[in-house]
């Protein structure tokens, strides 16, 4: 088990390049294997979560070609992918799964798919249901719920499901299923998810409309090849942006980083608490909106009130806003995130457990937590539970704590940012 040591740190000054988007660049392998033609991906992420969904389609036949810059990929068409010959190892990739579970739906193929300890206590029933109504067989484990699950392919019939979760991986799997529907099918989502699925396969050519809540896919004849640069991941920038507003003296600028409102709820919520965050330069990229985002040592952060409509478009940055919010002045409360239960780690009850080993004022709900600020927080041995983004948001609040923090099991960075810890130290005073 690897761990790390943190001290407490002087200031993060600096510029600073996060990984490329992982959302993004798991969809534009899958997409780019299922169109006609060769497309290429610039600035792909190289983590284990984007791996995950590489080996997942090499196992279908798709053919990749990686020379460290770029990513080329001759697609296969919509149904040319091929039967794999052995099981679909999925690792720790959520979006791997649930995604893939769309295309292999639609496919006249049989396949089999698994995933790591953490993946195979991931509810697959939300796709697994809407799947088998549109006509895939559909068999997994624990009554239709768990990895591992065997996939029957074909003749899939259009259908309008709204979604009883906010959940982009299950809205962007049931959106790839309907590329091969009988007919038009719809999806609604009460609460807006991000929503790159969507533009990435209208840039392709897919008939896709959002009219209010409802989103509507015509299936295609083909998808049009994709060329694609990556832009920064807001999910990995929101460490730093934390470390900057929470260590003195610090100043950083992150540069590229999406900004689709979608995924950057977290900047509303740090404009609420007073923070002193500058969004730059914004500009468009590849179909998606990348800023620059600067950011400075802000002392004085007041608490916020995050509720149901707030959590789809920060999902995962929940874990650093804990951190944040006990140096806020007041009681941060969340409330309408369980989604977070079923993450990497049940993460209401991860982070609550090992803040409060430092010395957080932090009370776990069914479905958030009170974050009682502000406290000082103390160096003490924490635990990862093998989830990158509790491991990140530890390291963070190391960063403020008297003495020395230990994070124990840092190895699952590797899934979204394997150089965290070295960009850490670059940019610390
Ligand atoms: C993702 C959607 C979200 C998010 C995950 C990536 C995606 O999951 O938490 O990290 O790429 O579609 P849910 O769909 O389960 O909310």
């Amino acid at each position: 088990m690897e761990n790390i040591v943190i001290s407490s740190s002087y200031g993060l000054r600096g510029e600073v390049f996060t990984p490329p988007d992982k959302s993004i660049s798991h969809r534009a392998l899958m997409f780019a294997a299922i169109a006609e033609g060769g497309s290429v991906i610039k600035n792909l992420l190289y983590a284990g979560d984007v791996l995950s969904t590489m080996n997942a389609l090499r196992r279908l036949s798709v053919e990749i070609e990686d020379d460290g810059k770029e990513v080329r990929i001759l697609g296969r068409g919509l149904r040319g992918i091929k039967e794999p010959n052995d099981v679909i190892d999925c690792g720790n990739s959520g979006t791997t799964t649930r995604l893939l579970a769309g295309i292999l739906s639609g496919n006249k193929i049989f396949s089999v798919m698994t995933g790591d300890d953490s993946l195979r206590k991931r509810p697959m029933d939300r796709i697994i249901k809407p799947l088998s109504q549109m006509g895939a067989v559909i068999y997994a484990r624990n009554d239709n719920k768990y990895l591992p699950m065997c996939i029957r392919g074909g003749n899939l019939k259009s259908i309008e499901y709204k979604l009883p979760v906010a959940s982009a991986q299950v809205k962007s799997c049931l959106i790839l299923a309907s590329l091969y529907a009988n007919g038009v099918g719809c999806i609604i989502e009460d609460l807006p998810t991000r929503d790159h699925t969507e533009r990435m396969l209208q840039s392709m050519g897919v008939d896709l409309k959002r009219i209010g809540s409802r989103i509507e896919i015509s299936p295609p004849q083909r998808l049009n090849p994709l060329e694609i640069t990556v832009p920064g991941d807001f999910s990995s920038a929101a460490f730093f942006i934390a470390g900057a507003l929470l260590v003195p003296n610090s100043e950083l600028i992150i540069r590229d980083v999406l900004v689709n409102p979608t995924r950057a709820g977290l900047l509303d919520v740090l404009k609420g608490m007073g923070a002193n965050v500058e969004v730059a330069n914004i500009r468009e990229k590849s179909g998606e909106t990348v800023a620059d985002i600067i950011c400075r040592f802000s002392p004085n952060l007041k608490a916020v009130k995050i509720d149901k409509k707030m959590v789809p478009s920060m999902i995962d940055e929940f874990p650093i806003l804990c951190v944040l919010a006990t140096q806020c002045e007041g009681t941060t409360e969340i409330r309408g995130a369980e989604e977070l239960r079923v993450k990497e780690s049940d993460r209401i009850n991860s982070i609550t457990v090992e803040l409060s080993k430092m010395g957080a004022n932090i009370v776990e709900y069914p479905d958030g937590v009170d974050i009682i600020g502000k406290t000082d927080l103390k160096g003490t041995v924490v635990n990862s539970h093998k989830d990158h983004r509790i491991a990140m948001s530890l390291a963070i609040a190391g960063l403020i704590a008297a003495g020395k923090t230990t994070v124990n099991d840092i190895g699952c960075v590797s899934i979204s940012f394997p150089s965290f810890f070295n960009t850490l130290k670059a940019l610390q005073r």
